[in-house]
């Protein structure tokens, strides 16, 4: 399973790079938000530091004004992946998008029939948000498995980003479900490397290594 992160902070973006263990980045607008720095800016930092796939979200919602968004920012990079809304406007231009080669990302997805549309329509990813369901007491990682289910069944080439990720054990239950890519936010991702039986046994072995003659 790839791992993304899920993050517009490039101190985070960097971080989790130097690592090697991303293999590309969602964000979104409110991720962006966030930073209180200007769009295509934050974008092509990003694209200098990620080799990899690059979710970046339209904000227009019809599909004449996501297309032409989508072309600009298809610019700026080929590893752009362009995150499209999960409406009828937005399945229309990720069909026009997907002639043009351009890769996109239907997100805002909840539900198995949603994401089956938006595969139909040519979508390269879809991301279900399993935290966001959780939240209101669904069991989002169901639909993840329903949706590799079909997808496998059907031959779909298009890919399962599980999105809103909470905490670790959503990456397990991705993992386990069979989801291509869970994106993953960077404090999840941290809690992903702890455990404290690593950090006695390294307390332990350095002050052994401490009485070996030297
Ligand atoms: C992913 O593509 C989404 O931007 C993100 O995972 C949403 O997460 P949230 O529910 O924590 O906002």
């Amino acid at each position: 399973m790839k791992i993304f992160i899920d993050s517009a902070n490039l101190d985070e973006i960097k971080k989790a790079n130097e690592w090697g263990i991303i293999d590309g980045v969602t964000t979104n607008p409110s991720l962006v938000a966030k930073e209180n720095k200007d769009f295509k800016e934050i974008v092509q930092e990003i694209i200098s530091i990620v080799d990899g796939p690059i979710s970046v979200e339209v904000i227009s919602t019809d599909a004449g004004g996501m297309v032409k968004e989508a072309v600009e920012m298809f610019e700026w990079s080929q590893n752009i992946v362009v995150k499209i809304p999960m409406i009828p406007e937005g399945l229309k231009a990720v069909k026009i998008l997907k002639t043009r080669n351009i890769k996109t990302n239907v997100t805002l997805i909840f539900s198995v029939n949603q994401a089956l549309l938006a595969a139909k329509a040519g979508a390269t990813y879809v991301s279900p948000f399993i935290g966001r369901l959780d939240d209101i007491g669904h069991d989002g990682m169901q639909i993840v498995r329903d949706m590799v289910d079909i997808f496998n069944r059907y031959n779909f080439k298009t890919e399962i980003i599980v999105a809103s990720v909470r905490h670790p054990l959503h990456v397990i239950d991705a993992a386990k479900a069979g989801a291509h890519v869970a994106t993953v936010p960077f404090n999840v991702i941290e809690k992903m490397f702890d455990h404290p039986l690593t950090d006695v046994g390294l307390k332990k072995f350095l002050n052994d290594w401490k009485k070996v003659p030297k």
